[in-house]
């Protein structure tokens, strides 16, 4: 098993019959959705229903035979489990560079527990200094959302697709990217520098979200638990 292979494995052992799941996106928590699919085809585990938060992972559980739920009917998810960007000492997390930032957030609120699943190049001191944050803006009058972005002391680009097109999310909306240089200083304001801004409809920093982080790595895997 590669490393994010095992932390999905890992992940797996949290599972119990009858939860209601969140299932996140990305390619750790594909291995994690495969890895349930067979578990509840070869009958360890049952009574499962999920939420997933993308399309590409409704049709991957969909082809496994996993029962899917909406929040309406199941408003309380016992355990979610999705992947991360960057992951910072406090278990603050980056998250959306599978372009499915929106429909995580949206679901995995709804998590009692919410289990990330990394490996250990994920881990960061600092968010941002990794990679970029993506944020998911309304395509009406979208260049002003980026100039806006640009005040925030970074670089804001379109995400672009190798067509040249402007990468769409799952929501019908526009993907960009925002590049902090030394990372970013103080994620807390910039959240909620974000939450206030319309035409900004959701962004990858999820703040005191995660309840345990599973870190695969060379050495095996390692536990971080939420301080909360
Ligand atoms: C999906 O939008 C993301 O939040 C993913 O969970 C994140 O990008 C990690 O992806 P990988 O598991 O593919 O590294």
């Amino acid at each position: 098993m590669n490393l994010k292979q095992q932390a999905a494995h890992y992940a797996l052992q949290s599972v119990r019959s009858g939860m209601v799941l969140g299932l996140g996106s990305g390619s750790t928590t594909a291995y994690f959705v495969d890895m349930l699919g067979e578990a509840i085809q070869q009958g360890k585990i049952d009574h499962i229903l999920a939420v997933p938060t993308s399309e590409a992972t409704t049709r991957q559980a969909q082809k496994l035979g996993i029962i899917l739920t909406s929040l309406d009917k199941n408003p309380v998810l016992d355990l979610a489990v999705d992947g991360a960007d960057e992951v910072d000492p406090q278990l603050n997390l980056i998250k959306g560079l599978g372009r499915a930032c929106l429909r995580e957030k949206v679901v995995e609120i709804h998590a009692d527990q919410f289990i990330i699943v990394v490996d250990e190049s994920k881990i960061v001191q600092r968010l941002g200094t990794r990679g970029p944050l993506p944020v998911e803006i309304l395509p009406f009058e979208a260049q002003a959302h980026v100039n806006w972005l640009n005040t925030l002391g970074c670089r804001a680009e379109f995400w672009f697709e190798d067509n040249g097109e402007i990468v769409v999310s799952d929501n019908g909306n526009y993907l960009v990217k925002c590049f902090f240089e030394n990372g970013i200083p103080d994620v807390y304001q910039l959240n909620d520098q974000l939450a206030k801004r319309p035409g900004i409809l959701e962004h990858g920093l999820f703040l005191d979200m995660a309840t345990q982080v599973v870190v695969a790595g060379e050495n095996g895997i390692n536990t971080l638990e939420a301080k909360r």
